[in-house]
């Protein structure tokens, strides 16, 4: 079991300096709009993730007017304490700081605190470009494997500077030596990471197609695929065959970077088919089963953030879901809410225990 037990954030966005002591599985956070439930929630999920989960830098999560930052949490794992400090000081340098101690290699730290966040803007996930559903899977996967995450990294910068190469080039041929050098790198880290995603994706799609049935309670065909270049060809082939298209675009045309998750319902793509609610249904089933995945990899589950659920969800499909939370899941749930009136009855009519903190 996975839980916080205490935050303490100092000029984190909308807090100067406040405390929280969490001493129940299920976890209501409950203010108006802009009182900072989000903020709470990203804070959380900042501890283990050392990034916010909205799309900020660094300097805008700094309460504006101030310098630097500090969020510490008090975990428990297992009946073990950790005390997980990431502080931004007045230069801007960042340090992430365990039970005392300093750690210099992130990649090694992902994936002790497991996090799964809904957010409202979250069904672009669905709707728009894939790269919110590479980012999806590698949110899933870098938290349970630190192999992957080392891959990425390395490949992503490959990948840039491969596309540099091509553009500062153009139009005349790039450095043979240079390119076959780039086209070796991001070729290794390319196959490993397609490995990877070719053994995890499966698995994927079948907790999100069991969780959307179990929340939507519906027939709706829902399909889903894993689609890749590397289904075909090894990374290597994939760039010596495009090397031509890739001149001409100045960038890597092809490749890992280009995976994606094709959803339909019925025969239509999910973007454009599927109402609203069935978008949401389908988000959360995509987050339930990140859960699921990453708790069936390590020993725990994730500490599950949702923000503003009760915005999102029909009254049939959140009482599955409350439901789920409070007697199924088994780890702890942070939920917000502009209502503390609607959370107080909800949770009261399934007969759950929580704790409510007012921001
Ligand atoms: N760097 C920052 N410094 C100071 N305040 C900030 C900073 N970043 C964000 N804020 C403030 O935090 C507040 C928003 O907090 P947050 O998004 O957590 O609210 P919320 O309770 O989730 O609201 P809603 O119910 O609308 O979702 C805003 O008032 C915003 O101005
Ligand atoms: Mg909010």
């Amino acid at each position: 079991m996975l839980q916080v037990e205490l935050l303490k954030l100092v000029q984190f966005r909308n807090y100067t300096q406040q405390n929280w002591i969490f001493n129940n599985r299920i976890q209501a956070v409950c203010g108006k709009n802009g009182t900072g439930k989000t903020n709470l929630l990203d804070a959380l999920y900042y501890l283990g993730l050392t990034k916010s989960y909205t799309p900020k830098n660094d300097a805008q999560n700094i309460q504006h007017g101030q310098q630097g930052m500090r969020i510490e949490g008090q975990f428990n794992i297992h009946n073990q304490s950790y005390k997980i400090e990431v502080i931004i000081r007045e230069n801007g340098k960042k340090e992430l700081i365990v039970n005392e101690e300093p750690i210099k290699k992130i990649t090694n730290y992902i994936g002790l605190l497991p996090f799964v966040m809904v957010t409202p803007d979250d069904t672009a996930i669905i709707t728009q470009s894939s790269e919110l559903r590479r980012k999806y899977i590698d949110a899933l996967i870098s938290q349970t494997s630190s192999t992957y995450l080392q891959n990425l990294i390395q490949y992503n910068k490959f990948l840039v500077q491969r596309n540099s190469l091509l553009k500062q080039a153009w139009p005349n041929s790039p450095n043979k030596d240079l390119l076959d050098i780039l086209d070796a790198q991001l070729s290794q880290h390319g196959n490993e990471i397609y490995a990877i995603r070719k053994n995890y994706i499966p698995q994927l799609i079948e907790k999100i197609l069991y969780y959307y049935h179990f929340l939507a309670q519906s027939n709706d065909r829902l399909n889903i695929q894993y689609e890749s270049s590397l289904h075909q060809k090894n990374m290597l082939q994939i760039l010596q065959s495009n090397i031509q298209r890739d001149l001409a675009a100045q960038r890597t045309t092809e490749g890992i970077h280009r995976d994606d998750l094709l959803m339909r319902m019925g025969d239509e793509p999910c973007k454009v088919m599927a109402s609203q609610g069935q978008r949401k249904s389908l988000l959360f089933a995509m987050k339930m089963a990140e859960w699921d995945l990453i708790k069936q990899h390590k020993n725990y589950p994730p500490i599950l953030l949702l923000d503003d659920v009760f915005e999102k969800l029909d009254i049939d499909r959140l009482h599955q879901l409350l439901s789920w939370v409070a007697f199924d899941c088994g780890a702890q749930v942070f939920i917000t809410d502009t209502d503390s009136e609607r959370v107080d009855n909800l949770f009261n009519k399934i007969g759950a225990t929580y704790q409510m903190s007012l921001v």
